[in-house]
């Protein structure tokens, strides 16, 4: 992984601190109120994992895939679902869960999309935010870490579906996506 990895932005270490903190003020948000974590595909699957695992809290999961940046690193602002919930979310109380939140266009869209279904809340929480590449105005309600405007790799993050399984968060060298 040295051959791809430029330097580590976010370790084990801290994501590990990070989550745990996550998860309690979420478990204190939603207590009493029944929550729907939404995980969205594929990019949330570390976070989401490990997310729930800090909830003290009952929840239900479900998952939903959508698509905006196919194989390039840049996002195309298209929307696409790629796999729906599996049940209705109306009066449920949602948080969909992100492994990053970039441009805003894939939240954006997200967030209308389950608020027209009835849901009695949508708020949003990512591990990671970078907020220098907004085209839309939405702000996540729970983040990890604000993060500069470079390409990260790893704990769920993709370049070209790759490296996703990278313990860490770390910057891609250019040369990988350069050449
Ligand atoms: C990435 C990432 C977010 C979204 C953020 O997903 O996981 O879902 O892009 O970008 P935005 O704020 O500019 O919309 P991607 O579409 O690459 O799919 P993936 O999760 O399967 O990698
Ligand atoms: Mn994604
Ligand atoms: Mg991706």
């Amino acid at each position: 992984m040295d051959k791809v990895i430029d330097r580590v932005l976010v370790s084990e270490e801290e994501i590990r601190t990070k989550v745990r903190e996550l998860g309690e003020q979420i478990s204190t948000d939603y207590q009493d109120k029944d929550l729907l974590v939404v995980g969205i595909l594929k990019g949330a699957l570390v976070f989401m994992a490990d997310l729930i695992r800090a909830i003290r809290i009952p929840i239900e999961i479900d998952f939903m895939a959508v698509s905006s940046y196919g194989q390039g690193t840049r996002s195309s602002g298209a929307v696409r679902i790629l796999k729906d919930l599996d049940r209705a979310i109306e009066n449920r109380h949602i948080l969909i869960v992100e492994d990053i939140v970039d441009t805003g266009l894939t939240l954006n869209y997200l967030v209308d999309n389950l608020k027209s279904r009835g849901a009695a809340s949508v708020k949003v929480c990512t591990i990671l935010d970078k907020p220098s590449r907004r085209k839309t105005p939405v702000a996540p309600d729970y983040n990890g870490f604000t993060i500069p405007d470079e390409f990260v790799i790893g704990y769920g993050l993709d370049y070209a579906e790759q490296y996703r399984h990278i313990p860490c968060v770390a910057v891609l060298k250019r040369e990988v996506y350069e050449k």
